[in-house]
């Protein structure tokens, strides 16, 4: 395959990772998560594997000679981090900020973000969040006592994890033909640049669901975004509308919704009104003849399962796309959402099997 590839909504990459397999060799990413964007930046960045280890080794060492001396580390400033202390432990607060000092002492921008990754990893991990749940919460008072993670061990150890994947696994792929340019900002429309968009949008409305702004806020901070507690207002259907969608396939789910529920009938509403929107410019920036890959989940609010794949199949019809097929796939990710709706009716559900949709559509040539 080859042409150019988008994914207008690319977070930490997937799609870019089956477009090296396919043969792409130009791909544009777009997100507005600075987490996200720093994670495909590390991973499709040709970084010379030998110096991200001589770099290695040149910040332990002056990592450890620093921690030696209590005097210096108090001259590092405090981070701008909201409620800190609610969040981390005294001891791990210093040892992440020297960390931190560190990192942004590399000058190589590329190395500087690589040693970025893991650091994310281990603010997360070694902060009073529990683990393994997307929103945040605060561990239980007894779990607090016993919680004295060795900052800098797990940090290297992260190191060692993200740089093992990345040589092994994105590095060999990265040849000096391939272009990755990934943005940190909503998609920029392009009218018929692209020959095949593939993407997974975001899930549903961001306040409900996965957040992605908190899932990532404690990072965000630490690596400097002032607006870090903003991203998920920012995210699709983050800002909520006044009314509901009222025509197409999506509008009977909406109303069913507001019956039980008005307010998560509005923001379901804001969901589906930015993804048509968004749905439009991707439309408008395809080629003719080029190729739409949507991957959806059909989530379910208030016990209606949402037609997302229909909705997306619809819109795409709707601006010059011819719908191909949908496939159903099985997913193993058992954090999402279990419910769906087997009958596909209204209200209908059941507990069954995850599944996720791929949406293809094809751009039509005029005549
Ligand atoms: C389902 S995730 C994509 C996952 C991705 N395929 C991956 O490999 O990580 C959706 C992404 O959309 C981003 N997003 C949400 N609203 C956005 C918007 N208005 N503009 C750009 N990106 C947005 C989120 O930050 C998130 O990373």
């Amino acid at each position: 395959m080859s042409g150019r590839l988008l994914d207008p909504y690319c977070g930490s990459g997937s799609s870019f990772a089956s477009g090296l397999d396919c043969g792409m060799k130009e791909m544009y990413g777009f997100d507005i998560n600075p987490l996200a964007v720093l994670i495909s930046k590390v991973k499709f960045t040709k970084t010379s594997t030998g110096d991200l280890l001589k770099t290695r080794k040149i910040f332990r060492n002056d990592l450890y000679d620093f921690l030696k001396n209590e005097n210096d580390i108090k001259t590092l400033l405090r981070p701008k981090v909201t409620n800190i202390d609610f969040w981390f432990s005294q001891e791990v607060i210093k040892n992440i900020t020297v960390i931190k000092y560190f990192i942004d002492k590399i000058d190589n921008e590329n190395i500087r973000n690589f040693f970025l990754i893991p650091f994310s990893e281990t603010v997360r991990e070694c902060s009073y969040t529990r683990n393994n749940e997307f929103k945040l919460f605060k561990m239980k008072e007894q779990d607090l006592l016993n919680f004295n993670p060795d900052v800098i061990g797990v940090y290297f150890k992260k190191f060692d994890d993200v740089f093992f994947l990345y040589s092994n696994f994105y590095f060999p792929k990265l040849q000096n033909n391939i272009k990755i340019n990934i943005q940190h900002s909503t998609f920029q429309p392009q009218d018929g640049y692209f020959d095949v968009v593939l993407t997974s949008p975001p899930y549903g409305d961001s306040r409900t669901t996965m957040a992605y702004g908190q899932f990532s806020t404690f990072s965000n901070e630490w690596l400097g975004i002032n607006y870090a507690r903003k991203i998920d207002g920012m995210l699709m259907g983050g800002t909520k509308l006044k009314w509901n969608i009222s025509s197409g396939i999506i509008a009977d789910y909406i109303s069913q919704i507001s019956k039980i529920d008005c307010n998560r009938a509005l923001d379901v509403s804001a969901f589906y009104n930015d993804l048509g929107k968004s749905i439009t410019q991707v439309a408008k920036s395809i080629k003719q003849g080029g190729k739409s890959v949507y991957i959806v989940g059909n989530r379910t609010v208030k016990n209606v399962q949402l037609p997302t794949d229909q909705f997306v199949a619809e819109k795409f019809e709707e601006n010059g796309f011819k719908h191909l097929i949908t496939y159903k796939r099985a997913l193993s990710n058992k954090s999402m959402p279990s419910r769906n709706s087997p009958t596909n009716k209204t209200g209908k559900t059941a507990n069954t099997m995850l599944l996720e949709y791929i949406v293809v559509c094809e751009k039509k040539i005029k005549l």
